[in-house]
């Protein structure tokens, strides 16, 4: 893969205007869901230009599914009436994690899935060992050997109580995409609660599924035949709006970010108020002011939805490299996601990392220097960090943040940002 970098000069005071991209952790799965279309099409309307999602589509299409995206309304039209695909190449299983989420979609398409373990960012194990335990449960027959999966749902899927031992996002997707056509009710017990979820099961429900519950832990599929073609609009993306709100409350300055559900963000904004920032919401916007250096926050820990999301726990550490006080920083959701860490002690931070936690002490400055992005998140600090910095620092590794990022790059620019891409 080419390596791309971003330079960024830093110390500029961040104020603008701009609308939050759709959002990538709902578009994949929602994305994966249209392979179970076998009548009509599937609109997905604010849909992110990302590789995650070109590797998506691509799964798609050597499937069998055809997909055509329209750049300028940001939507993917998808037809899934001939696909024939059982199988998908380790190579592309391993661009990205949530490929594992065509295991439920495959099975439930034609029956059968042969298919390699999942890559993507490296946060820690990330085993699939719930997916595959639920998939048994529901009556999925299941070899692994030599690096592969083989499913087999041929003789029929059977409807069950699924508790999970802990609240897998991809875990609870990959149910509710097995069973949304079956014979039967499931029930899936401690299941995540993310917002991503409920928008799963809103586009299943609007192509004929019937599924309720999702947004508690509890949810309840009750199988149906057929599904059909549908459209629907994908959420804003919360994190890339966190994103946005953690620069500014680290550098200062007012933003304005349109197509943001604060009903998402709940903890975060309590957080940010906290560090000083002054924050005014409308139904589907967020303003932030920010004046002079945040304050630190004692411990941030990160948690299963509603709690703090770890996919924001980079951003924030960033902020806080600046802030007046320490700040203990607690991951609890993947054992190797402090990646950043040193990085942003090359920028001049003072953090002190511990297995699985952070301890972050505010410095007056940092200064720039050259960084690399090794996840797409910690890549998204990388860029904080810069322009948090006195002088240029050039993150490398920026092909990890075009995984989740639409233009990070024009969006910080357009907030008043100098940072420029090169590869
Ligand atoms: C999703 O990953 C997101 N990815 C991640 O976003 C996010 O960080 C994560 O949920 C937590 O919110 C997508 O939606 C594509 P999990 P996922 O299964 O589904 C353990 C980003 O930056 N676990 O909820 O892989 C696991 O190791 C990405 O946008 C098992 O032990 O996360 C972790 O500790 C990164 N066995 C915890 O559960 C399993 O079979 C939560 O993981 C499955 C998971």
């Amino acid at each position: 893969m080419t390596d791309s970098c971003l330079t960024v000069s830093g110390r500029r005071k961040l104020s603008g205007e701009i609308k939050v991209q759709g959002c990538k952790n709902s578009a994949l799965p929602c994305l994966t869901a249209c392979l179970l279309c076998e009548k009509g099409r599937c609109r997905l309307k604010n849909c992110p230009r990302l590789t995650d999602v070109e590797n998506t589509a691509e799964i798609l299409e050597t499937l069998g599914c055809r997909c055509a995206f329209c750049e300028q309304e940001k939507i993917i039209e998808t037809d899934a009436e001939n696909v024939f695909g059982t199988a998908i190449e380790n190579e592309m299983m391993n661009r990205m994690r949530s490929s594992i989420l065509f295991m439920g979609a495959m099975l439930s398409r034609n029956g059968e899935a042969d298919l390699g373990y999942p890559g993507g960012c490296e946060i820690g194990l990330r085993p699939i060992d719930m997916h595959l335990g639920a998939f048994r449960r529901l009556g999925v027959k299941i070899e692994e050997e030599g690096g592969m999966i083989r499913c087999r749902a041929r003789s029929g899927l059977k409807p069950a109580q699924v508790p999970l031992l802990c609240p897998s996002v991809g875990a609870t997707e990959n149910i509710m995409l097995l069973m949304a056509k079956s014979d039967g009710e499931t029930v899936i017990r401690n299941a995540a609660r993310e917002p991503e979820i409920v928008d799963l099961q809103n586009f299943l429900n609007a192509m004929g599924a019937d599924i309720r519950g999702a947004g508690s832990d509890v949810i309840v599929i009750n199988g149906v035949k057929r599904l059909r073609g549908a459209e629907f609009e994908i959420m804003p993306d919360r994190i890339a709006a966190l994103t946005y709100m953690s620069a500014a409350a680290a550098c200062g300055g007012k933003i304005y970010l349109k197509d943001v559900n604060p009903e998402h963000l709940s903890i975060c904004l309590a957080v940010l108020r906290d560090m000083g920032a002054e924050i005014k919401i409308t139904a589907d916007s967020v303003s932030l002011e920010m004046k002079g250096r945040p304050r630190a926050v004692k411990r941030i820990k990160t948690l299963y939805y509603p709690g703090f999301p770890t996919d924001a726990q980079p951003a924030f550490m960033a902020a806080m490299t600046i802030a007046k006080g320490a700040t203990v920083f607690v991951e609890s959701i993947f054992e190797n996601r402090f990646r950043h860490a040193p990085e942003l002690v090359k920028l001049g931070a003072d953090i002190d990392v511990n297995i699985c936690h952070a301890i972050v002490r505010g410095r007056e400055c940092l200064s720039g220097a050259d960084v690399r992005a090794f996840d797409l998140r910690g890549g998204a600090a990388m860029v904080i960090g810069g322009l948090i910095a006195d002088g240029t620092t050039c993150v490398s590794g920026a092909q990890h943040i075009e995984r989740g990022y639409e233009d990070i790059a024009a969006d910080f620019e357009a907030l008043g940002a100098d940072i420029k891409k090169n590869c």
